[in-house]
């Protein structure tokens, strides 16, 4: 069968979900960037404290779901000096515990609001991500780990724990609890944590109102509450003064309300994901392109109407932008030919979008395109084997579902290698 007869019996498609959901990983799953300094004995209290902590959990490998995941608690040994063991910093004056890096670390157990840990009164960094995993929840993809412990559950923190923490451990900077279940609103305390930098509360099952306050930390680099379903809030206009914020991931709950005008002016930020929540208005795509360090956009499965005020815009340097997700975002018209200047772009959704015309050429010009999602528009027109032949790391193209393409076999086509992984459905492709 020739290529052209081969396409011309499959639909190029695939599940936009998936897709974008993939930066679980980089977004949820810490990593290993713990420091250790001993350069000061560690204090008998801290040390015991830290012990009768370590003896509240079991080790289990299938309890963490990094598969670098390791016991760093191991090396807590009681003879030797707190300040060295794996995971555990000390202030190199006082040797006061200050961070504690527990992610990943195959714990299986709970905690308590009279947990030892919050004795630790001078902590300012605490990580207890992705432990005590439940493995019945991981997705088949994923689950090629052996589950030698299949009905373990995700670690546990009562509201009152997490109240308990934040009433002793005023300087936190730090907060990372990734995949710890919760299943409660977030403690309005947490604004009085006014040292913090970096939250980290990513599939916590948190639920209610986010507190409105977070937002008004100034020293906040930080912010990722990623796939907590029924978290609510919205962006207030002081975001604006979070001027040092570089990462923003709502990714996968129910914020809503508009995006505020003032986000706009945030410098320095880098991640803005706030792919599948409630945000609504009408917002000129431009305006994006005022943020000059940003890395990922992804507005997808929003209620925004995005409209791009100039098919080329009239700046001088685009941001640096790898990801770009604006799906499902009432786009019309062409594609905005800047686009193609992002040469930097590793995927690119628009799927579910009122995009029309032909597909243009310039895709064929980003060389690290690895996603192409332009399924659910009304696209027309034809596409040449060789040009497709040229995103040679594209490993996911997805074309189908209400657009009108053809393929063009051209002269070089009995050379052309299609991307290995395109998701082939055995349907049409009108
Ligand atoms: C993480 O860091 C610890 C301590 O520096 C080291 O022993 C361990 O091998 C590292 N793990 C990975 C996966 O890099
Ligand atoms: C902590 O409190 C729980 C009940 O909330 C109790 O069962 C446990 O024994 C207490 N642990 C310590 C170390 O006091
Ligand atoms: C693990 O998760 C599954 C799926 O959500 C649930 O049915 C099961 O009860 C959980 N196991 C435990 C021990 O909680
Ligand atoms: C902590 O926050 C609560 C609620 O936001 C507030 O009522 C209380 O005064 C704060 N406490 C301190 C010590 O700042
Ligand atoms: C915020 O950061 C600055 C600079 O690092 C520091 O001087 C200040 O004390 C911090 N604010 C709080 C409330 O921790
Ligand atoms: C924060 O932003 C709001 C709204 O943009 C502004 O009215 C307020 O003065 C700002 N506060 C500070 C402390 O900069
Ligand atoms: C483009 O921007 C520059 C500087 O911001 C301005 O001087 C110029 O008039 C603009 N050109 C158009 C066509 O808007
Ligand atoms: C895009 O690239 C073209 C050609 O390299 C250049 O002429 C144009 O000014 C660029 N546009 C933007 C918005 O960077
Ligand atoms: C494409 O990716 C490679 C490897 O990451 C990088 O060196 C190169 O600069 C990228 N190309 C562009 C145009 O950004
Ligand atoms: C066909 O392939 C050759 C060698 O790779 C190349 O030089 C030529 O430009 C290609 N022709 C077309 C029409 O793409
Ligand atoms: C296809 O590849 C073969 C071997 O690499 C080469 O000899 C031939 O010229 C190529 N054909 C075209 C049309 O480029």
């Amino acid at each position: 069968m020739t290529m052209m007869g081969l396409l011309h019996s499959v639909a190029l498609s695939t599940q936009f979900l998936l897709i974008f959901s993939s930066s679980l990983f980089t977004n949820c799953l810490t990593l290993n960037d713990s420091t250790t300094t001993h350069h000061h004995e560690c204090h008998q209290h801290e040390s015991n404290a830290l012990l009768s902590f370590k003896q509240s959990f079991f080790i289990s490998k299938s309890a963490s779901y990094n598969t670098f995941s390791y016991p760093k608690t191991v090396s807590w040994i009681p003879t030797t000096d707190c300040c060295s063991w794996d995971g555990i910093e000390c202030d190199e004056l006082t040797g006061h515990v200050i961070s504690i890096d527990l992610s990943s670390s195959q714990l299986y157990g709970s905690m308590d609001a009279n947990s030892t840990l919050f004795s630790l009164v001078h902590l300012q960094s605490l990580d207890l991500s992705d432990n005590g995993f439940n493995h019945s929840q991981i997705s088949a993809r994923i689950a090629i780990l052996k589950l030698d412990f299949p009905f373990i559950n995700r670690l546990q923190l009562k509201v009152s724990t997490l109240q308990s923490l934040i009433q002793n451990s005023r300087r936190l900077e730090q907060l990372r609890l990734n995949f710890v279940t919760i299943s409660s609103s977030l403690p309005h305390t947490l604004t009085n944590l006014t040292s913090l930098q970096k939250l980290s509360f990513c599939r916590c099952e948190l639920h209610g109102e986010f507190p409105i306050g977070i937002f008004s930390l100034a020293n906040l680099t930080y912010l990722n509450f990623a796939e907590n379903r029924n978290l609510q809030g919205t962006l207030p206009a002081s975001i604006g003064n979070l001027t040092n914020l570089a990462h923003l991931i709502l990714e996968d709950n129910v914020f809503h309300g508009e995006i505020p005008r003032s986000l706009f002016g945030l410098e320095n930020l880098v991640t803005l994901d706030l792919f599948s929540n409630f945000f609504e208005g009408r917002l000129a795509l431009d305006m994006f392109l005022k943020l000059k360090m940003l890395n990922v956009l992804d507005l997808s499965f929003n209620k925004l109407s995005l409209f791009s005020q100039n098919r080329d815009v009239n700046v001088t340097i685009l941001p640096p932008i790898q990801s770009l997700g604006l799906s499902g975002c009432n786009l019309n018209g062409e594609i905005p030919t800047w686009i193609m200047n992002l040469t930097a772009l590793n995927s690119l959704g628009l799927s579910r979008n009122n995009l029309q015309g032909e597909i243009p050429y310039f895709f064929f010009r980003l060389e690290n395109l690895t996603v192409l999602d332009l399924i659910h528009n009304i696209f027309e027109g034809q596409i040449e084997l060789d040009m497709l032949s040229k995103l040679q790391k594209l490993t996911i193209l997805s074309l189908g579902g209400g657009n009108k393409l053809y393929f063009l076999e051209g002269k070089n086509t009995s050379n052309v290698t299609i991307p290995s992984q395109i998701p082939f459905q055995k349907t049409s492709i009108h």
